[in-house]
């Protein structure tokens, strides 16, 4: 799985997936930058990452805010020479049942998880096709299937899904490949932001039944997606853990 010369943007890659996904790519040779809001985490996951030397360049970028999403995809071309693989992978997961849900935070995960990725998927696009490159969305089991508790969540992963489905049918034509990674669930940092203490603990409680994924598990998963030779696209990909049923 080899991605010497490969030019990656990882939006998102200050920690878990994101950033096993940054050291996988600089692992296999590519030159990386790794775009998130923490600049100290961004640092740790730079010099941790394997590779060609200076492999990873750090970024800050906040994909909530459109011009910091879009200035920031042609700050990586720039920096990169252009971009072979864009990682839409900044993503918040702020559950809680309808009725108990505060209206700021499905503000905040449509901000996030489907309006960003739709800034960054639009702002990448001239670069990918100059390329023929591939762009991966990070979306979820939850853009599968819906569940109680996660309605919002959810309906920014199916919004992820629904956009990228459209956008790989009018980009194939071009030689681009868009590839949808749809975990279940994942040992990250991403439910110690729940801010229903309720949530919280059936986040753990659920996480404690079963043994999860780690990060480089999808981080691999993505890694053969975009190693892939250029005339097969790996459109979707749902990687749960084993023992997860639903
Ligand atoms: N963990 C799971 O079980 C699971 C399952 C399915 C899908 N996912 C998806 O996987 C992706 C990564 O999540 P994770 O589990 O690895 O959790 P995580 O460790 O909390 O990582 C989330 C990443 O998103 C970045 N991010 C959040 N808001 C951002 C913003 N406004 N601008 C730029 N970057 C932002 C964070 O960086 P900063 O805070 O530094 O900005 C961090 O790098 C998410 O899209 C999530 O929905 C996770």
């Amino acid at each position: 799985m080899d991605m010497t010369g490969r030019r990656a943007l990882v939006v998102g890659a200050s920690s878990g997936i994101g950033a096993a996904i940054t050291e996988a790519f600089a692992g296999a040779g590519a030159r990386v930058v790794a775009a998130g809001r923490r600049s100290d985490r961004l640092d740790e996951v730079t010099a941790r990452a394997a590779g060609p030397a200076r492999a990873v360049t750090p970024m800050l970028l906040d994909v909530a805010d459109e011009a910091s999403a879009r200035s920031g995809v042609a700050a990586a071309a720039e920096i990169l020479g252009g971009l072979d693989v864009v990682v839409n992978n900044a993503g918040v997961m702020l559950s809680a049942t309808v009725q108990d849900s505060d209206p700021a935070e499905w503000e905040r995960m449509v901000r996030t998880n489907l309006l960003g990725t739709l800034h960054v998927s639009h702002a990448a696009l001239p670069h990918l096709v100059a390329s023929r490159g591939t762009l991966v969305q990070t979306s979820s089991t939850s853009g599968r299937v819906s569940s109680a508790g996660s309605g919002v969540y959810a309906a920014t992963k199916h919004g992820v899904n629904a956009f990228s489905e459209a956008l790989r049918q009018e980009v194939a034509p071009q030689g681009v490949r868009v590839v949808m990674v749809e975990p279940g669930m994942v040992d990250t940092e991403l439910s110690e932001h729940l801010s229903d203490p309720a949530m919280r603990a059936l986040a753990a409680r659920m996480a404690g039944e079963i043994r999860v994924l780690d990060p480089y598990d999808v981080a691999e998963t993505v890694l053969f997606a975009v190693t892939r030779p250029p005339h097969v696209s790996l459109n979707e990909i749902l990687v749960r853990p084993t023992e997860q049923v639903r």
